[in-house]
């Protein structure tokens, strides 16, 4: 087939054969959800969207039927699957060695081998170890490894560290107890409680080359959360399949990453003398006045393997498979979810990285903006609306042809790039672009396709293989594309250099990885034979792509495209393993690098899988890092692995401009605090589809509160930056307003995340743990210990109900806005205020907020002076804590941190550390105060009244313009103010 010459600016030269028409199309971005193409191949395009060319040439469009694999019927789903607890022998325990620190045993084959979903494995291996005062060790894995007819691949410590045996471990609050009858078991018990945590009696262990299966008892109506990455209620219920199998899928269940970790709470009610019984949470237990009668008791359970697997989650039963690997499993016995998350990040998965100052102002992004002029009047509209903007994004648009590392010369020319960046860093802005996880690979008849990148990668060996050694080509937004090989040790310093070099061409500020499942348009090796073609279009039409397009294929693309899939096959079953996962795409090789990828190492993508988008941002950590030595790398990721908070925050990728996606977006941020990765938000006003004014500001408001605030949008949907309603502009500022002022309050959360694994935005149920009323609450969130946010997550409404939790034990909530004391009654929905433009948002008694007055961007809030807000608690007590560095160092040597404290009507700053800021104190807020006399003063020294402002009615005092008396600094030294 003829094929044009490869043709820039072609709307120009060629007529526009797809038309544009500026509507939501319902294809995903991703071509997900996109109603297939036509199955031709195509002769000449040119793409036009949303009234200009984002891609420009005459192309050949891979067809729908490359991404389709086979039609397979999950396991789960399967009437006549064998269930391999009817015929498989399970084992038999012997050898068994204990000491104080655990035990080994053997274990054997019980009986026959089943061979259910694989080779059943003979002989395996038992470890248990009291790893230390809080964690529990099991590991199970095959005795004999490499053995010549199957291989099994054990998760390598390098590549995912392993919890390590800490020398105190006598506190433990764990039991281990086993037994082989009818056949090996075993169980995991609250040693304080005798409460079984854990228990495989009268299941049977499998364990095959690609199929491993254990099977635990859970109590009625267990409280279980984690298990991601899926979209779906915090509290996972009780008849779900969490498949972890990363995948290119906004879909509503399983999506982006994988977190084989569960969170599981426990209520007990009380008597004052120790635990009673398990509570039920359906009927929830209402709270009552007298103090709390419910305990709850949390543990945490991770099992370290990275195959495909699913966690099939029954009413009285949780049932683990996965599809290789071995058993690796770490209990942590909390008591608490707060001690839990700790544990977890501190022994198992790492601490969040800190993150620089700047990353929690507020970002702007869409797929379509269409060149530096137009990211200039995006920037420019914000600043004239008076509309906090602190980074502007670019998505694949600015690429030339899509290709990373590179800018179109036409739309996003160099030359301009440097005018409009310096512009922006010196208004205090910054600027963050796309970058993909496949790299183009060149039509090697053009020499004019030639793609540095792509040379100095392949000639370094840093992509992936096919099984016989060839390149794996797949398919991306440039068309044939290959893959990084994360395992190469080639591919990491490959990719610093590529970033080190681009960086001085276009000085973006941080990076935002995209597809990194890692995500592939076709079916395997698609590109093999084909790359002639280069550059082709994806199987899918892009958002705001209509028309007819005439679709062919190449000579020969039928032949070679059944090849490819047929040699994989016969050389080994990776690619359609025997138990099939209830996978989002149904076939493992659709819409993702296929199974058999080959690592040049030997190791096969199917053993790795769910690494690869882990392994892409720890190789972009380490870029950032010599792109800007000593600084914090800003990162944000989409394909996440147990441990990304490390080098990397996260967004919840492609949602839709829906009511019920927004309130998704709650328990999808709640679960990744429980994953480490706090830096977290959404595409907010929503991606796909168009938003309107009462979406977008009620989206707008609610991510004000989330760590990550980011509005993104999809090619061709409607505009939605908040400017382009009034209403949204408004609700907006309000809501920026509160946000930027708590940025210390925030960027003091996050250290302490960093430092201690601490939460930041967090279930209520996990700060008032006495109440099961709570266990399911979403719809409702703290930020940190002090803020509880209820937004209206409905359309037409003007009120919303919600929560406040422990006034049963005694809390008092202040409302954000009048600063008055709430009237509400322990464990029922309360009806709040909240017409359209108003986020209720609630302060804990007890609390000390630090705030500064907010500026345009976050340098500018920096400067400005410092506020306390204190609600105090019923006895008149408050505490809070302030951490203040330069914001961007990776290990600052020049810190700050104060402790507040109030008591008998005293708030004292004790203040510790070097780092110098100069900024004034400017006002306090006390809310609660029993009275006051107007005696107010600051170490001593009255303060004047008319600084001074007390209101007995709502108790509130308020102390103003207190920047002649703190000139020098409000942490210069530890000071006391009085009014009592
Ligand atoms: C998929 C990402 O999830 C989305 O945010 C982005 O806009 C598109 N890819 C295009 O790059």
């Amino acid at each position: 087939m003829a094929r044009s010459g490869f043709i820039r600016a072609a709307s120009i030269l060629f007529p526009l054969l797809i038309l544009v028409n500026g509507q939501t199309t319902s294809n995903s971005a991703d071509g997900l959800n996109g109603s297939a193409q036509p199955t031709a191949l195509a002769t000449v395009g040119t793409v036009s969207i949303d009234g200009t060319h984002t891609a420009f040439r005459p192309i050949f469009t891979i067809p729908a039927s490359a991404d389709e694999g086979a039609t397979l019927l999950p396991n789960i789903e399967d009437p006549q699957a064998v269930n391999a607890q009817d015929v498989c022998p399970g084992y038999k325990a012997s050898q068994v060695k204990d000491d104080e620190r655990g035990l080994t045993a053997v274990l054997t084959l019980a009986g026959a081998a089943c061979n259910a979903y694989g080779t059943d494995i003979e002989v395996l291996n038992l470890k248990v170890e009291y790893q230390a005062a809080n964690r529990l060790a099991i590991s199970i894995s095959p005795a004999f490894i490499d053995s010549s007819n199957y291989s099994h691949y054990i998760v390598p410590e390098d590549l995912v560290p392993r919890p390590t045996l800490e020398s105190s471990y006598t506190d433990i609050d764990l039991d281990f107890n086993w037994d082989n009858e009818p056949t090996f078991w075993f169980s995991v018990t609250r040693h304080s409680t005798g409460d079984v945590l854990f228990t495989t009696e009268n299941q049977k262990l499998v364990f095959e080359n690609q199929f491993v299966e254990f099977v635990s008892s859970l109590p009625d109506d267990y409280n279980l959360y984690g298990l991601g990455e899926r979209i779906h209620s915090l509290r996972l219920n009780h008849n779900l399949t969490a498949t972890i199998y990363a995948a290119d899928a906004g879909d509503p269940i399983d999506v982006y990453g994988s977190h084989p970790f569960y969170l599981d709470t426990r209520y007990f009610e009380t008597d004052g003398h120790g635990k009673q019984k398990l509570v039920k949470n359906s009927p929830l237990p209402r709270g009552n006045s007298g103090g709390s009668k419910y305990e709850s008791y949390s543990h945490g359970v991770y099992l370290r393997n990275m195959h495909g697997q699913e966690v099939r989650l029954q009413p009285d039963s949780v049932t683990w498979r996965t599809i290789g690997g071995s058993i690796d499993l770490f209990f942590f016995d909390g008591p608490s979810q707060r001690e839990v998350t700790k544990q977890y990040q501190l022994a198992a998965v790492g601490l969040p990285a800190l993150q620089s100052y700047w990353g929690f102002g507020y970002h702007q992004c869409r797929w379509g903006y269409r060149n530096w002029t137009e990211l200039r009047q995006v920037v420019d509209t914000f600043k004239a609306f008076d509309i906090p903007l602190e980074t502007i994004w670019t998505d694949i648009d600015y690429m030339d042809q899509y290709r990373d590392f590179t800018v179109d010369p036409v739309t996003f020319p160099v030359s301009e790039a440097q005018a409009f960046l310096e512009q922006l860093h010196a208004d205090g802005q910054h600027y963050i672009p796309i970058v993909d996880s496949a790299i183009y690979i060149p039509n090697p008849t053009n020499s004019s396709d030639a793609y540095a990148t792509y040379t100095r990668g392949n000639e370094s060996g840093a992509f992936l293989l096919n099984p016989d050694g060839s390149q794996y080509i797949g398919a991306v937004w440039p068309g044939y594309t290959v893959f990084p090989d994360w395992l190469s040790k080639y591919s990491i310093p490959w990719w610093v250099n590529e970033m080190v070099t681009w960086h001085k061409d276009i000085p973006f500020d941080g990076i935002w990885i995209d597809m990194s499942e890692v995500s592939s348009f076709c079916v395997g090796s698609c590109g093999t034979g084909n790359i002639t073609l280069n550059p082709v279009h994806p199987p899918f039409s892009l958002p705001g792509e209509v028309g007819n397009i005439i679709y062919d294929y190449p000579e020969g693309f039928n032949i070679t495209n059944a090849t490819d899939a047929a040699s994989a096959l016969a050389a080994s079953n990776v690619n359609h393993p025997p138990y099939v996962i209830n996978h989002v795409q149904g076939d493992l090789t659709v819409h993702a690098v296929s199974p058999n990828a080959t690592h040049h190492n030997g190791v096969q993508e199917y053993d790795v899988h769910n690494l690869w988008g882990h392994q892409i941002l720890n190789a972009t950590y380490q870029a950032l890092l010599s792109v800007f030595p000593g600084k914090r790398p800003f990162i944000i990721g989409r394909s996440t692995f147990a441990g990304s908070g490390k080098w990397s925050g996260h967004w919840g990728g492609d949602n839709t401009s829906k009511w019920y996606y927004m309130y998704f977006s709650i328990p999808q941020a709640l679960s990744f605090s429980l994953f480490g990765i706090p830096m977290f938000g959404v595409d907010t006003c929503g991606f796909n589809g168009n938003s309107d004014y009462e979406l977008c500001s009620r989206w707008m408001q609610l991510s004000a509160f989330f760590p990550f605030y980011r509005n993104h949008n999809t090619l061709s949907a409607n505009s939605q930056e908040p400017y382009i309603w009034e209403s949204v502009a408004r609700a907006s500022r309000t809501a920026m307003n509160i946000r930027y002022s708590l940025l210390p309050y925030i960027y003091t959360l996050f250290y302490q995340a960093h430092t201690t694994g601490s939460t930041v935005m967090r279930a209520l149920a996990w700060e008032f743990p006495n109440e099961p009323l709570l266990a399911g609450v979403d719809t409702q969130f703290m930020l940190g210990p002090s803020l509880l946010i209820t937004p209206v997550l409905e359309p037409g409404a003007d009120t919303v109900n919600g929560i406040f939790p422990g006034i049963i034990d005694g809390e008092v909530w202040y409302d954000w806005y009048t600063q008055e004391k709430v009237q509400a009654q322990a464990g029922v929905n309360t009806t709040i205020n909240a017409p359209l433009g108003h986020i209720p948002v609630f302060i804990r008694s007890g609390s000390v907020l630090p705030q500064q007055e907010p500026g345009y961007t976050t340098a500018e809030s920096r400067k400005n002076p410092w506020g306390l807000l204190v609600a105090l608690s019923e006895d008149g007590d408050a505490t809070g804590s302030l951490y203040v560095d330069d914001g961007e160092s990776l290990e600052p040597t020049d810190t700050l941190t104060v402790a507040f404290t109030v008591m008998n009507g005293k708030l004292k700053a004790d203040v510790n550390g070097n780092y110098k800021d100069t900024n004034s104190l400017g006002n306090v807020t006390i809310m609660g105060v029993d009275g006051c006399d107007g005696n107010v003063k600051l170490n001593g020294e009255k303060i004047d009244d008319s600084k001074v402002d007390c209101d007995e009615g709502t108790g509130v005092l308020k102390l103003t313009g207190l920047n002649d008396v703190t000139k020098s600094g409000a942490w210069i030294a530890s000071w006391t103010l009085s009014w009592a």
